[in-house]
């Protein structure tokens, strides 16, 4: 497969990344290309792929391009690369932009919209996804093998859902990385070494994440394995609750979701 990326920061980077090493494409298969000649280096040093200032010519020949630039950029990028677009699967990543508003500025519908999140950087990555209707069979399961490169992904057919998984997973990384610095902090108040209590967050994180995954049973039943009646954890549940923590996340989320619908309709 060949792929154009256009904008090599952090999240053309992790596709990068992925479709090496998942093998999906050769280091000559896969050109980036972005306007700072500093990301240029770095790629090309580090990756050993083609790179380019150039996004119009970057897209020919290709069978996908994918489009990371900052959604403030986008449409600029895309006035760039419309000329040049046959029969290439375009996909953008770029927060609230809408199909519609894809499909218009490209002036062409082969278009997929995806919401990674940044653990993709290390193969971990969450990607809801979507796409017009008219995307071959074999363009949409290119799409899926592009995004799976990454991670886990989810497909959905109706857009809408896009801005609530951005809501939940995109930004999502933030709110678990806030949890984490408040758990180590706390760690460290009652007397724990910051790098002692960093260990215990995370292998605690990723631990009970893995239990999640496998088990497969609801979060309540697993919190109440741990919770001793009159223990030191329901001590620390009572606090948590009397601080509003679930209501808190749940209204985060939603007024994230409010303004991933703002982006949208602009
Ligand atoms: N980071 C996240 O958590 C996340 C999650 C999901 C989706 N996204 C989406 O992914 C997209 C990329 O985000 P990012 O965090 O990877 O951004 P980023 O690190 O800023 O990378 C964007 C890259 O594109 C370059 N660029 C800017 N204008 C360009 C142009 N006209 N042509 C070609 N390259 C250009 C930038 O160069 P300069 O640095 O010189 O401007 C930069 O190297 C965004 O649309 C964002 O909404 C991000």
């Amino acid at each position: 497969m060949k792929v154009a990326i256009v904008g090599g920061g952090t999240m053309g980077r992790a596709v990068v990344q992925s479709m090496l090493r998942k093998r999906l494409a050769g280091k000559q298969d896969i050109i980036v290309s972005d306007v700072s000649a500093q990301s240029r280096d770095y790629l090309s040093k580090k990756y050993g792929i083609p790179v380019t200032a150039d996004n119009s010519q970057a897209v020919i020949g290709a069978d996908a391009v994918v489009l990371a630039v900052k959604p403030q950029e986008l449409v600029a990028v895309m006035k760039q690369i419309a000329g040049q677009l046959k029969s290439q699967l375009v996909m953008s990543i770029a927060a609230g932009i809408s199909l519609e508003s894809l499909c218009r500025h490209l002036d062409y519908r082969l278009v997929v919209r995806a919401m990674p999140n940044t653990p993709a950087q290390v193969g971990k990555g969450m990607t809801a996804w979507t796409s017009t209707g008219e995307l071959s069979g074999p363009q949409h399961e290119m799409a899926r093998s592009i995004l799976a490169a990454m991670g886990a992904e989810q497909y959905f057919a109706d857009e809408k859902y896009i801005d609530m998984a951005t809501a939940v997973s995109g930004s999502g990384p933030a709110y678990v990385f806030l949890f984490i610095e408040s758990l180590i902090d706390a760690g460290v108040h009652i007397g724990l070494p910051r790098s002692v209590a960093s260990k215990l967050v995370i292998e605690t994180i990723v631990g009970s994440a893995e239990v999640m995954k496998k088990m497969a049973v609801h979060p309540a039943e697993l919190k109440n394995m741990v919770t001793s009646p009159g223990g030191t954890t329901a001590e620390a549940l009572l606090n948590l609750e009397m601080g509003g923590f679930r209501s808190l996340i749940i209204n985060a989320v939603t007024a994230a979701y409010q303004k991933a619908k703002a982006l949208d309709s602009k």
